[in-house]
């Protein structure tokens, strides 16, 4: 790999051994990725954190040792110093306010928060949500980035017109004490064009139906550049958001093309970079029909668990959570967790949109989720979710029963303590 002097002297130790180490593996990583070049960033999203059991016994010994570990790689314990760029940490497993109601063991929190202050105080910005662009880190167009996590790396593509592939703990970590990623995959003109299309020949316009969309077109074209046209509606930053989740579950799509949204793709032309255009793929009501069945994967119609805000909820999300409970009660046998940024949640907090939801009998989550954190309510049986991404994972990780639909379905479950949504 071709490296500037800088990053030559930093591969040489000039600015110190977890430097020198960071620059080691950035490398490895890009020569075995075919990378000819390193490519500059100042912007890096990681998850650098203590919130998992098996990480406190490296934690015991002191966060050097759990950065060395997991973001370099290195039996060798190194001294982490200041990050060279802007760094921010995504979602964590443990909201260090609600962890009691997740089952975490108080000290485990407690070493959570310790490691938020360790990392903070060497430049990670504690975000600690999978929608840093809900809460500042708002990339511009044509921007390099190293960030982590798959709905808010296809988001930065597609939406912001950002630059990233998806980095892992290492990279990540490695980026943000050097600056540096491996210049290849999205980062490079000629790899961002479409390659499949997909025609919307129905209405798409509530955010269950934009979930719908992204879990069809991520099972269609799996890791591909899907672009999309016939869409009647111009999509808000939620339903983008929840779209692009949905394909990165279904498939590994990390950069959609939606001409007029999409900053590289003003028209269709655009997209394909002027190649002819593939045979579409279409959506239609049979389709749309056949993805809701898909998202199923309960039988039994009495939940106890509704999971909301996956990925993390903006505050118009919360509003309207809050409308929908204004007045109701939750059902006894159900609990209710609503998640969004931190940041978010006091915006919620001083709107009194957390005072409806708690008297409803609903708990604001910030900092984790439940797929992450793989922590449910206690004795929970069934879900229910409003998010194709979490009605993906969720009940497959936690060997639950799992029903999808839309937020005034899983508000009505909530209530009533059953399941009656269906595929409108
Ligand atoms: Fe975020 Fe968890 Fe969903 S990380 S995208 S809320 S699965």
């Amino acid at each position: 790999m071709r490296l500037t002097d800088a990053e030559r002297a930093m591969l040489d130790g000039e600015r110190g051994d977890a430097c020198s180490r960071a620059m080691d593996l950035l490398v490895r990583y890009g020569e075995a990725l075919g990378a000819e070049c390193l490519i500059e960033t100042r912007n890096v999203a990681g998850a650098f954190n203590a919130s998992t059991p098996s990480v406190r016994h490296m934690a015991e010994d002191g966060f050097d040792r759990v950065f060395s570990e997991l973001n370099l790689d290195s039996d060798d314990v190194v001294e982490i110093p200041h990050m060279a760029v802007p760094t921010c940490q995504l979602i964590t497993g443990i909201d260090t306010e609600n962890y009691a109601l997740q089952g975490v063991d108080p000290a485990l929190a407690e070493m959570q928060v310790a490691g938020e202050r360790f990392f903070g105080r060497r430049g990670i910005n504690m975000m600690c949500t999978c929608t840093p662009y809900q809460v500042g880190n708002v990339p511009v167009r044509g921007e390099h980035l190293a960030w982590m996590e798959s709905s808010a790396v296809i988001y930065a593509n597609s939406v912001l017109g950002a630059r990233t592939n998806v980095e892992g703990k290492e990279s990540a970590g490695a980026a943000g004490l050097t600056g540096r990623i491996p210049y290849w995959g999205l980062h490079l003109d000629e790899n961002r064009f479409a390659d499949r299309l997909i025609e919307v020949e129905i209405d798409v316009d509530d955010m269950a139906d934009w979930g719908l969309l992204g879990y069809f077109v991520g099972h269609a074209v799996e890791d591909a550049k899907p672009a999309i046209s016939g869409l009647g509606h111009t999509p808000t930053l939620w339903k983008l958001k929840h779209f692009g989740a949905a394909a990165a579950s279904s498939g590994g799509v990390e950069l959609f093309h939606m001409p007029g949204i999409t900053p590289e793709a003003e028209t269709l032309d655009h997209a394909f970079g002027g190649s002819a255009r593939p045979q579409p793929i279409r959506y239609g009501a049979k389709e749309r029909i056949a993805t809701w069945e898909s998202l199923q994967s309960a039988q039994d119609r009495k939940v106890d668990f509704i999971m909301l805000g996956c990925p993390h909820n903006s505050i118009e999300q919360m509003a309207e959570v809050a409308q929908r409970l204004d007045g109701k009660r939750i059902h006894p046998d159900v609990a209710l967790w609503v998640h969004t940024p931190r940041a978010i949640a006091e915006v919620a907090r001083r709107s009194g949109y957390t005072e409806i939801i708690e008297a409803a009998g609903g708990v604001v989550m910030s900092d984790t989720c439940p797929a992450i954190s793989r922590r449910l309510p206690e004795g929970v049986r069934v879900i229910a979710t409003d998010s194709a991404k979490q009605a993906h994972y969720l009940p497959a990780i936690s060997s639950r029963q799992g029903w999808f639909g839309s937020l005034a379905q899983c508000v009505d479950a909530a209530v009533t303590g059953t399941w009656t949504g269906g595929p409108t």
